[in-house]
This record gives structure tokens, sequence and C-alpha cells, in this order.
């Protein structure tokens, strides 16, 4: 199986990059960061409010993610539950950040992503995959931006999706997410020494890919 890993901080493209490449490819979309934050949601639903609670253990045992495909798009089943809609809201993105600094939170879903990978050929994005989940992938990219680009991107959906945003607070919130991403102990964000590393701060998104899509086919040239 080929696996292609995707990692960087929040706001950079990354799952648009990896959707539209897992098109261009042929391979299976996982996006990790949905699964953390449908950890998020069982968390809120259960009361839980940090790392702290004593309860985490037994809950976790409780905790069922498994993932489908719909006309090409990844559903997110919690519990028997297709929770995918109620995963994009930033304070459930807040709160992944949080729960997702858990040992025993970050064992079972890496547990679960390379189950994934050994089955299909994957584009996977996250912040740990070339790092932890699949080191062995056979290409690695780290994709970022500047914070303020990161945060007008996150500004513009909003806008788009007509919700009210402020985005002096969105870039304050990335900043503060990144931070967290970057600092926790297990498998914080961190670029792999042997990634390809792309900016997109001053790329649209035809153009990340087109660059992205030229490494990874020298990679497969390389490997044939
Ligand atoms: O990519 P995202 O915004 O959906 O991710 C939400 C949070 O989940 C992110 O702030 C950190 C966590 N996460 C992680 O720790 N490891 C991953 N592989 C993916 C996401």
């Amino acid at each position: 199986m080929s696996s292609i890993a995707i990692d960087g901080p929040a706001g950079a493209g990354k799952s648009s990059i990896a959707k539209a490449l897992s098109k261009r490819l042929g391979y299976i979309y996982i996006d990790t960061g949905a699964m953390y934050r449908a950890v998020a949601l069982f968390f809120v639903e259960n009361n839980v409010s940090d790392g702290t609670d004593s309860r985490i253990e037994s809950l976790l045992e409780k905790l069922e993610i498994s993932i489908k495909y719909e006309d090409g798009a990844q559903k997110v089943i919690l519990n028997g539950e297709d929770v995918t809609g109620k995963l994009r809201l930033e304070e459930i993105g807040k709160l992944a950040s949080k729960f997702s600094a858990i040992g025993s939170v970050r064992e079972k879903l890496v547990a679960l992503q390379r189950k994934l990978a050994q089955k299909e050929n994957v584009v996977m994005d996250g912040r740990d995959i070339a790092t932890t989940v699949l080191p062995n992938a056979d290409v690695k990219i780290f994709l970022t931006a500047k914070p303020h680009t990161r945060a007008l991107r996150r500004y513009k959906e909003l806008l788009e999706k007509g919700m009210e945003a402020d985005i002096n607070d969105i870039e304050a919130d990335i900043i503060k997410r990144d931070e967290r991403d970057m600092n926790r102990e297990i498998s914080p964000l961190r670029q792999a020494t042997d990634a390809y590393v792309v900016d997109s701060s001053d790329k649209d998104l035809d153009d990340t890919l087109t660059e992205i899509l030229f490494y990874v086919k020298r990679k497969f040239d390389e490997r044939s």
C-alpha cells in the first residue's frame, strides 16, 4: 500500500490539498483532525471539561470511532451516529486540540489510523502523520502558511457560511492552537526531517497543488 502524509498547522490548507490529491491519485483521503474532533464532541457530551477528569479512561473504552465514505467524502461515525456535520465548529477544534494531548486518546486514534492505511492507498493529513502515525510514508509533506494568512482564510470561510467572525480573534486562536499542538509532550506538531516543506502563504490552492503533485510524481518515479 502507498501512503502520503500531510502535516501542518491549522488552516494551512491541508484538507483542501489532501482531498484534491487523493482524487487525482485515486487514493482514500483520511482526515485525522476529524477523529480528534469526534473525541472532543464525545467528551463534551459526557461533560468532561479537561484532561484530568478521572472518567476519561473508562469513557475511552466506550468510544467507538469509524470512518465511512459517501460519494468520496469522509463521514465520521461516533458510537453508531454520523457526527460529521457537528465537527467543524471553532469550539470543537479548540477542544480537539486540548484533548488530543492526552496519551490514551492518541494511542487509540493512532492505532485506528494505522489500520486504515494498511488496507488502502491513503492521503492522510494531521499533525503527527509523518513523524508518528506513518513514519514510513512514501511521501511526506509539511504544509504551512503565515498565521495571518491562515486566519484570513478561516475568516473568509466563516463569512461565506453566513457566520459572524472577528479576524483578530481568529488569528489569536490560531496562534494559541499552534502553540498547544507544537508544545504538547506526546507527538507534537513537528516537521519530519525528511518532509518536503510547502509554504502556501503566497500561493492559491491550484499553485500549491501543482507544486505538491510535481513533488509526489518525482518521489514515485524515484521509487519505481
Ligand atoms: O486539523 P484540525 O483542525 O481538524 O485538528 C483539530 C485538532 O486535533 C488540532 O488542533 C490538533 C488535533 N490533531 C492532532 O493532535 N493530531 C492529528 N493528527 C490531527 C489533529
